[in-house]
């Protein structure tokens, strides 16, 4: 199996791929209202904080064993321990993948209708009611979801059945760019609306008193699931990363990305929401219901700037979730490859399957939706991330996991840090992620 198993080109191949992984909804529907509700730039700082002392260890522990190992996450905890105990708790990580993209398929659909919306001019002088009664009405509609749902997992499955060379690579490497084109031109314009000022405002202004424990708990899941972490994407991008390049780079590059991104996707909303004169919200309904409407006001001066905005901004969102999306169908792929044998192209049908079933109901149920939503954001992410810390912390070698860190002490940068990295990854992560998750518990 060893010998098939394909590499990223290069270090910033690698980068793009795992920015794109990175990079998605959660960056543009969450992130923005998150800074607004928990205290502007004093939620940024601790953001920053969590993100660079817990979720970097975190990533770059699931790196070391994806690459160390160059296998999918089961069989990676399965090479690197003796006995199966660690490989069948990993079992978890290869599913909670895919039950994040169950539903997150269902709002790539979404994406995808609305694209098409936006090309035929839907939004142009609607009204509010008209906006909202449109996602009401598509969201209710017998059969639409599911055609969408299913057309964005085609799009995934065949990007997926190219090859990590041919498809996951090639996609993010011309996407990546695009989408940031995107999101900065949509930044922008937003900013240069009469009255986006208070905008700007609800993104930036610190008030430290915003931050409770729930604040802190809320900022740790979001850099979580904004990093793609605890679900094995990470590891299983990382084992093919080509065992010379520097995995401190790849991880640093794609934090920073992630970060830049979700600020820019911030610039480019709450502006152009605050100018329209609307209350900002989270989730779905930021994007579906009230950011179209954005495009409404701006069309009443000038149709066929409202029609192009919203063809970008609905393109930007397809693009961001197609290759988080691409993503998670990977480590499903690469488990069944590795572990079962299976050719990749009966891999691909088989997590299709599954996948699109689960989404199908979570179209139609909205409480299955925001089950499977709780169940991965506040739980399984967060005992997939303990476990990878705590396998490289406490179960592997030291000396495997800093030779690794530094690629065979090829860079002299990464040595210099490795004590500082080995204490946030054996002490520092597991705890605080431990703490997080009681939290999540308890409330
Ligand atoms: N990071 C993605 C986002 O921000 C979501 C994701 C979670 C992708 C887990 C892969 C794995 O939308």
């Amino acid at each position: 199996m060893e010998s098939n198993r394909e590499n990223f080109a290069s270090n910033l191949t690698a980068i793009l791929a795992l920015a794109g992984s990175a990079i998605g909804l959660g960056n543009i529907w969450r992130f923005p209202y998150m800074v607004g509700e928990y205290g502007g730039a004093a939620f940024i700082i601790v953001y920053l904080a969590f993100s660079l002392l817990i979720s970097l260890p975190i990533m770059l522990s699931e790196s070391i064993i994806g690459r160390r190992s160059r296998s999918n996450t089961f069989g990676a905890l399965r090479k690197l321990s003796k006995g199966r105990a660690w490989s069948s708790l990993s079992l978890l990580t290869v599913l909670s993948p895919l039950i994040i993209l169950s539903f997150y398929s269902v709002v790539g659909g979404w994406s995808i209708e609305y694209l098409f919306k936006a090309f035929g001019g839907a939004f142009v002088n609607a009204d509010p009611d008209n906006v909202r009664a449109q996602f009401a009405a598509f969201t209710s509609h017998p059969f639409l979801p599911l055609v969408f749902h299913t057309g964005f997992l085609l799009l995934c499955a065949i990007i997926v059945i190219l090859g990590v060379k041919s498809g996951i690579e090639k996609f993010n490497k011309v996407t990546m760019p695009l989408l940031f084109c995107l999101i900065v031109s949509m930044a922008i314009y937003s900013l240069s609306l009469p009255g986006s000022r208070a905008g700007v405002d609800y993104l930036l202004k610190p008030d430290f008193s915003l931050l409770s424990p729930k604040a802190l708990a809320s900022a740790l899941g979001q850099s979580f699931f904004s990093l793609s972490l605890g679900v094995g994407t990470v590891l299983t991008y990382s084992s093919y990363i080509s065992p010379k390049e520097n995995i401190l780079v790849s991880g640093v590059g794609t934090t920073v990305f992630d970060l830049l991104f979700a600020l820019i996707a911030g610039f480019a909303v709450m502006p152009a929401v605050f100018a329209a004169g609307i209350e900002p919200g989270a989730g779905p309904a930021l994007i579906f219901e009230t950011v179209p409407f954005i495009f409404c006001k701006m069309g009443s001066a000038a149709p066929w700037i409202s029609s192009v905005v919203a063809i970008l901004f609905f393109a930007a969102i397809c693009f961001a979730a197609l290759s988080s999306a691409i993503s998670m169908f990977e480590v499903g792929v690469a488990y069944l490859v590795e572990e079962k044998g299976l050719s990749r192209r009966k891999s691909v049908v088989c997590i299709f399957l599954g996948v699109w079933a689960l989404g199908a109901l979570c179209a139609y149920f909205p409480r299955l939706f925001s089950l499977c939503d709780t169940l991965t954001s506040n739980y399984l992410m967060m005992f997939g991330a303990l476990l990878f810390v705590v396998f490289a912390g406490w179960v592997m070698k030291k000396e495997d996991v800093l030779s690794e860190f530094s690629s065979e002490g090829r860079y002299p940068l990464n040595r210099k840090l490795s004590g500082v990295f080995y204490f946030l990854l054996k002490w520092v992560a597991p705890i605080a992620v431990t703490l997080i998750f009681i939290t999540n518990f308890l409330s």
